[in-house]
Formats: C-alpha cells, structure tokens, sequence
C-alpha cells in the first residue's frame, strides 16, 4: 500500500510497488479519460526551489488531467522562502491547505527535512546532485514500455555521471533487477561519485566498466542514457567550458550502434544529442517525457489511495 507514503528516493518503493505504479501507468496511456476525475477535490503543491521544466509541468499537468488542482512557486523568491522561512515550516503551512507536495530543492536531503515535518506525502522532484526519484520511474517505464519488462540489459550511462542526480537514481534502481550491466562513459573528472560505486555497484556485485570512450562502448549496449553536463553544480565556469561538449552523439556514433538500442535522456539536452539523431526511430526522449506525465499521474492516484 502506497497511500500516505513520500516518495524521497528510488529504494523507498518495493520492486512489486514500483511494478503496480507502472501497471497504473499503462492503464491510464490506454484509456485517459477514464481517469479524468479521479482526483476531484485534491489539491497538488509544487514547491520549486530550482529551475524546471518537465518535471514540475508534467507534474501539474498530470494532477490537472486527473481533474485536481495545483498550487505552488516556481520561484522561492515571490513566497516567505524570501523572508527566511525554514523548509519544515514551509512544508507545515503548505500541509494545512494541501493534499500532497512535490518539491525540487538545489540541496541534498530538503525533501526529505520536508517529508519529517508532515504526514503530507512529499514527492522529491531533485535535490542538488543527489537523487531524482520521479525521473527515475520515467525512465523505467520507458524501458518496461518498448522492452516487455526490465532487466537482462547493458545500459550506458554517459556525460556527468558525477553531478546527474538522474544518474544516481537510475542505477540505484536497476540494481534490483535482474542481469542488468553498466557501462559507465564519462571523463575521468565527471565519474560515478563513491556512493554509487562502492555503495551500490560493488555492494550488490553488479558488474560494471568504467570507460571515457563513447564510440568503443556503443556496440554493446542495449541502453544508452545521455546526460548534460551540471553547469550548475560546477565551482568554476572554466572546468565546465572544458567538458560540457565531451560528448555528442551524432548520426555517425548511432551507425555504431545496436539496430534496437534505446536512446533515452532526462532533457533538457545542450549538444550532448546532435537534433540529426531525433528522426531516428532509436530515439526515446520525448517519448520518455510524455511517459513522465502518465506515471506521475499513477505516483499521485497511489500516494492519495485512489483506485484505479
Ligand atoms: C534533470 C534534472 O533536473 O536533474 N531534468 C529533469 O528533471 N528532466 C536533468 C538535467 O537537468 O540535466
């Protein structure tokens, strides 16, 4: 049972509970509207301390086509945020008028500090360069959708592996799964932080390279999840002038690539994705953003316990 949980980070779901989000997820794609009033009389708060785009409008959009309503700042600066307001008090006003929060916050563990001070189920939408959670089941959902189920896959994960908080939730999460590899594309400065490593890949033997060459990894990979370089987590402009183009995939690489290998990435993409490649039917980002929408709207009905 879902109902009145947060959701704070990948592992706070089981794989049977992500399993039933999902299954949700397919029944909403394949009949919208019987979903439209399900969440008549809710109200949704998304808490953005940080920029977004798809995250927080794939947010509002699900709860508005679940027929709730949505209230929220996308700017900290234009509520009492600006005045001082501590993240718990914030949270417990907001839980005085709302039925569930979402909340992307530039530190690591605010959702959490959010989730501590009310019964509100929180929602993390990102914190800092930590984890990603709703991002996550996105791109699961995409892979469960165009493979059948998850699992017995090379995935490559290439671009910041360091800052990507995508990253590190992604293979937080495919760590439970069955017969998944990780071939892990990043320059020697942007690897896989330590928590990832030794606290998840290693701890679980999940068999893992890491490589700084694209081109020499693409042949094997079933997978590969581009990520933008984290402009702003870096502590200086130059180090990121120096590596922000380290990858760009191109028509060229793809001609390297398995016939049905996946392209997926969180977007927004700067040049790691040449636009050449998005005419290719191996190309799943936008797919992958509308896949955003349809399971959020699964995490919200389970989170309120409403049936569907
Ligand atoms: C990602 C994020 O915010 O971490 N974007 C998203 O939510 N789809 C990826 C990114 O910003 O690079």
């Amino acid at each position: 049972m879902l109902k009145g949980k947060s959701l704070l980070e990948p592992m706070d779901f089981t794989v049977d509970e992500l399993e039933s989000i999902f299954a949700l997820a397919d029944r909403i794609i394949a009949s919208p509207a019987d979903y439209m009033h399900k969440c008549e009389g809710k109200l949704l708060a998304t808490l953005f301390y940080e920029p977004s785009t798809r995250t927080r409008f794939s947010f509002e959009a699900a709860m508005l086509r679940l027929g709730g309503q949505v209230i929220g700042f996308s700017e900290p600066n234009s509520s009492s945020v600006a005045k001082g307001e501590s993240i718990a008090d914030t949270t417990r006003t907001v839980a005085c008028y709302c039925d569930i929060a979402v909340m992307r916050h530039p530190k690591e563990g605010a959702p959490r500090v959010a989730a501590n001070s009310t019964s509100m189920p929180v929602i993390n939408a990102g914190d800092g360069g930590h984890q990603h959670p709703t991002q996550t089941l996105t791109d699961l959902l995409t892979i469960r959708r165009k493979k059948g189920y998850i699992g017995d896959m090379t995935v490559g994960l290439c671009g910041d592996l360091k800052f990507g908080r995508t990253v590190h939730s992604l293979i937080k999460a495919l760590s439970r799964y069955e017969g998944i590899k990780f071939v892990l594309i990043s320059p020697d400065e942007l690897k896989i932080p330590d928590y990832v490593r030794k606290g998840v890949l290693i701890k679980n033997n999940i068999p893992f390279v890491e490589v700084t060459d694209i081109k020499e990894a693409l042949g094997g990979l079933d997978v590969l999840y581009m990520t933008r370089v984290q402009r702003e987590r870096f502590f200086n402009e130059e180090d990121y002038i120096r590596l922000k183009d380290c990858y760009i995939l191109d028509a060229e690489k793809m001609k390297l690539a398995k016939e049905d290998m996946m392209v997926l990435h969180p977007l927004p993409r700067v040049n790691e994705i040449a636009v050449e490649v998005d005419d290719d039917p191996r190309a799943l980002y936008f797919e992958q953003a509308k896949n955003g929408m349809y399971v959020r709207m699964a995490l919200i009905m389970s989170l309120l316990g409403i049936e569907g």
